[in-house]
């Protein structure tokens, strides 16, 4: 399926990632693990682009957030309070013939295989969270989970945030980490997978008198969140679409969900939850472990505080970031491929190029600036085929600017930039590159 905007399929996205070091498959030379994959050098970068940016704007910048770096694998009455034990499980189903497993709730026919046609059996429960073992001995006292989600993370040490912090309501708590669900049915490359990250916030508001008074917080998160899609350069009014979770569909600890749903190639799926979780998961924490988790009032009445989280994917942001930046443009006879990432989220900002490998006193000249700009941005150093081919290259990993030091530059000091949307070209004197770039990436 094609996204129409910029011509996108998931063969093309899954190919550059590939071959230009962003996503590898899994554990490769083995013969790879399904649904598994590894971020390269490239991938790394624009992932942490991610993490680093949002850790600033949704904690660092704010005055009413604090973060958090809570542990994996938690003590497993963590999952008995939050209902995961209980709830958190998808129907799954089997072929009679073929043995396909299939998640029901997204069949068209659920007693029908959607591989072979034949007889589905009944579907049962099937729990997604990973489980393991502490300890030496396999026994059913050891058992432990991998987190399937990291709110639960923030939950547990509300009271110790509250106790050393003394955050006044509203405040929240963000942690970004890694989740683990056993998904009856991953794929879609990295949009579906049984190891992910997330980026969470727990919002945490005094008990809210009317609804208005929750909607208002709920309302509020809704825009920054919009706002952040924008700042990954998401076209949101055209390719991002706000779905009200209906009752019966919402998750057990839900009063209401807004799912924020992209176009991906293979169609409009969700990408972000906003979800407003009321009191419910600081009460059954309370409840279980026998610790006050309220806060008080002005008067002193105590109360539990109701919550609203925020929750992003960080693979599902790489895949939307990676289909909105992907272009095929006509360059003469040509077609260039070109990720036009947002400046902040390219993997490199500055390629440098010496004109010619094999004249020393270009390298040697390419070398010193790079040298002086990369003590200050992500540069790359490549001398490699001709300029034409260095460009694509550049091109195809997003590259904002690459720097050519020619024979010119000898001479005059001034060295080549080629903006990478426009394919323009200027030449800028050495000493202003500082300058230049603070203005361009600043
Ligand atoms: N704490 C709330 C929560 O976990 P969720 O809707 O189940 O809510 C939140 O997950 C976000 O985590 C999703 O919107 C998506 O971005 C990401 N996510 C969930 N399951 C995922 C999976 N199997 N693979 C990749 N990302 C996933």
């Amino acid at each position: 399926m094609l996204n129409k905007k910029n011509a996108v399929t998931m063969e093309k996205i899954v190919s550059l990632c590939k071959r230009r070091g962003f996503i590898f498959p899994g554990s490769e030379i083995y013969g790879g693990l399904a649904n598994a994959w590894d971020y390269g050098p490239y991938g790394a970068e624009l992932k942490n682009n991610i993490k680093q940016r949002w850790w600033r704007k949704f904690v660092e910048e704010r005055e009413d957030m604090v973060g958090l770096d809570a542990a994996i694998i938690m003590n497993p009455e963590t999952w008995k309070a939050s209902g995961h034990l209980d709830n958190f499980s998808d129907p799954l189903a089997e072929c009679q013939k073929c043995k396909s497993r299939y998640r029901t709730d997204q069949l068209i026919d659920a007693k029908i295989c959607p591989n072979c046609g034949g007889e589905m059996s009944a579907p049962r429960q099937f729990n997604l969270m990973f489980k393991t073992f502490i300890g030496p001995a396999e026994e059913s006292a050891n058992v432990a989970y991998l987190r399937p989600e990291t709110a639960q993370g923030i939950f547990v040490n509300f009271k110790n945030v509250l106790d050393t912090m003394r955050p006044k309501l509203p405040f929240g708590i963000g942690q970004i980490g890694k989740a683990f669900r056993n998904e009856i049915t991953p794929g879609n490359f990295v949009f579906r997978t049984r190891e992910f990250e997330q980026m969470e916030i727990e919002y945490f508001i005094a008990m809210p008198k009317k609804d208005k008074d929750w909607q208002a917080v709920f309302e509020s998160w809704r825009k920054e969140m919009l706002v952040w899609m924008k700042e990954l350069g998401l076209d949101v009014k055209n390719n991002v679409h706000e779905l009200n979770v209906p009752d019966g569909e919402r998750a057990h600890y839900s009063k209401k969900t807004i799912d924020f749903e992209y176009d991906f190639p293979f169609g409009k799926k969700e990408l972000y939850g906003l979800a407003y979780r009321t009191d419910y998961d600081l009460k059954q924490h309370a409840k279980l472990s026998g610790i006050d988790l309220t806060c008080a009032d002005e008067a002193g009445n105590k109360f539990t505080p109701h919550v609203i989280e925020p929750s992003l994917g960080v693979e599902r942001t790489v895949l939307a970031v990676l289909c909105a930046a992907y272009n095929e443009e006509k360059v003469k006879e040509e077609t260039r491929t070109v990720m036009k990432f947002p400046h902040w989220l390219a993997p490199v900002k500055i390629a440098v190029f010496p004109l010619l490998k094999n004249k020393p006193e270009l390298v040697k000249k390419a070398k010193a600036v790079f040298d002086a700009l990369k003590k200050d941005y992500i540069c790359e150093f490549d001398d490699n085929g001709n300029i034409g081919k260095r460009y694509r290259r550049q091109d195809e990993i997003g590259t904002p600017f690459c720097l050519t030091v020619d024979f010119d530059t000898l001479e005059k000091g001034d060295v080549t930039v080629r903006d990478r949307d426009t394919m323009k070209q200027e030449r800028v004197k050495i000493e202003e590159l500082g300058e230049y770039f603070e203005e361009k990436l600043k």
